[in-house]
């Protein structure tokens, strides 16, 4: 490729930001300047009785605004939960705002309800080819004001929106910049009832969005786009790193303190500000390999019960999934770029002494870091075994959007060896 024929430009895109104790309780006022009259509020059952919801509701209404509240989210959403999200909403609306209280998956259930009433046809005409229709909203989307209760995956800041097609048993999601919600409101308050295990693995997800989209295949070593052709993720950049970097650097020492005791204020404060400048990192570079794994890892579970995580279903959180593989996958990536591999580690652990081979270090201060968190010691904990390897790695293979960003290309057989070496970390 000549120097023309390289991309020579990268985009940033973020909603507006509140950051801060106490940021929740002005929602009424923030939403009284997009002109709101009738707003639903989104939520799961577990959040709801922390009576957050409830109480933001009240504030909202404190400003002259109608709130309803729908508090059905399934943790992990489906086609078939979102569409419930979405049944609600056209049944109960007009609404002309939402607000989304809870984690990923609160908030990208309030990003699909809000789709599919600014905009006409079915949930799966606007999931991702091949899977769905992969169809663009003609409509703008009504305002989102997004509120995070984990700390984790920075979906009050991407466009994007994570779903398990049941019938199919494969995750997808939808992805267009018009899903972006239009305010994030990220109050650490909201976030100190998380039980230590979604602790551990929302944020082990921050730090897969930081540390994927700081070793992501660089905006530069793509091809030129037209203008019609941008995505959101356009590959490791120079804003993006500083998000990385930072978030990195408070995971250090929050990530196990916000572990240790979730009431240390100091920590979950620290990890609320890492999620979000994870989520504005990753949101524009994007992720690679440990992401595209967590697709299958999550959508092919059979019997795994995660400490902390309610109810009597079968699931690999997010998070647990992303990172079970990150160990390999940054073995197997650390050729492309050895300098920033080794400085995700040093701002993950300063002081950790590697005397080996340095594309061991990332992989050793990772396990190290999950082991002293509470993760499981790989796939094979969560029960997949090698024989399992080929339908994972066919798995990983659909999730072409993310594979792109590799900064190194992995073949079949690269990705089932990654899988193979993260049957057991440890
Ligand atoms: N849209 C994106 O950009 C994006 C990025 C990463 C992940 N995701 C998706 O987000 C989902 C995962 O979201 P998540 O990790 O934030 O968790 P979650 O929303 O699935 O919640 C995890 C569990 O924690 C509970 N919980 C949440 N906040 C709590 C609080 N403050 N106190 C007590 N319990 C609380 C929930 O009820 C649930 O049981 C997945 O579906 C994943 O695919 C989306």
């Amino acid at each position: 490729m000549t120097s023309a024929e390289h991309e020579t430009i990268f985009t940033y895109g973020a909603p507006a930001l509140k950051y801060g104790s106490f940021s929740s309780d002005e929602i009424g006022y923030d939403l009284s300047q997009f002109g709101a009259r009738r707003v639903l509020v989104v939520t799961d059952p577990v959040v709801a009785a922390t009576g957050w919801p409830e109480r933001i509701a009240e504030g909202i209404r404190g400003y002259g605004i109608a709130a309803e509240t729908f508090d059905g989210v399934h943790v992990e959403p489906t086609d078939v939960s979102m569409q419930k999200a979405v049944d609600f909403a056209r049944g109960t609306g007009p609404y002309d705002a939402f607000v989304a209280v809870g984690g990923g998956s609160s908030i990208d259930t309030a990003k699909a309800a809000n789709l599919l009433t600014s905009n006409d046809g079915e949930l799966m005409d606007y999931v991702n080819a091949p899977v769905g229709g992969g169809r663009a909203p003609a409509n703008p989307l009504k305002p989102l004001v997004a509120v995070p209760t984990t700390t984790g995956t920075g979906s009050e800041s991407t466009t994007v929106c994570v779903l398990d097609v049941l019938s199919l048993r494969v995750k997808s999601g939808i992805s267009h910049l018009r899903l972006r919600p239009t305010l994030a409101v990220v109050d650490p308050r909201l976030t100190v009832s998380q039980p230590a295990g979604v602790t551990a693995a929302s944020g082990m997800d921050i730090l897969c969005h930081a540390a994927e989209s700081y070793t992501a295949k660089p905006y530069t070593e793509f091809g030129r786009k037209r203008p019609e052709e941008r995505v959101p993720y356009c590959g490791a950049n120079p804003l993006a790193d500083m998000f990385a970097e930072k978030s990195l650097q408070l995971l250090s020492w929050a990530l196990p303190a916000a572990v240790r005791d979730g009431e240390d204020m100091a920590a979950r404060e620290a990890m609320a500000l890492a999620a979000t400048f994870g989520g504005l990192g990753f949101g524009n570079a994007g992720v690679h390999i440990p992401h595209a794994n967590a697709y299958p890892i999550a959508g092919q579970v059979r019997d795994f019960h995660p400490d902390g995580y309610p109810g009597d279903e079968a699931m690999v959180p997010h998070g647990m999934a992303v990172s079970l593989t990150a160990p390999a996958a940054f073995r197997f990536t650390f050729a492309a770029n050895p300098e920033r591999h080794e400085r995700v580690a040093r701002l993950l652990a300063p002081d950790f002494e590697w005397p080996g081979d340095l594309a061991d270090h990332l992989p050793a201060v990772l396990t190290t870091l999950m082991r002293e968190i509470g993760l499981p010691a790989g796939i094979g904990a969560v029960g997949y075994a090698e024989s399992d390897v080929d339908s994972l790695v066919e798995g990983t293979l659909k999730q072409q959007r993310l594979l792109a960003t590799a900064p190194r290309e992995p073949s079949e057989e690269d990705l089932a060896g990654i899988l193979r070496d993260s049957v057991q970390l440890w």
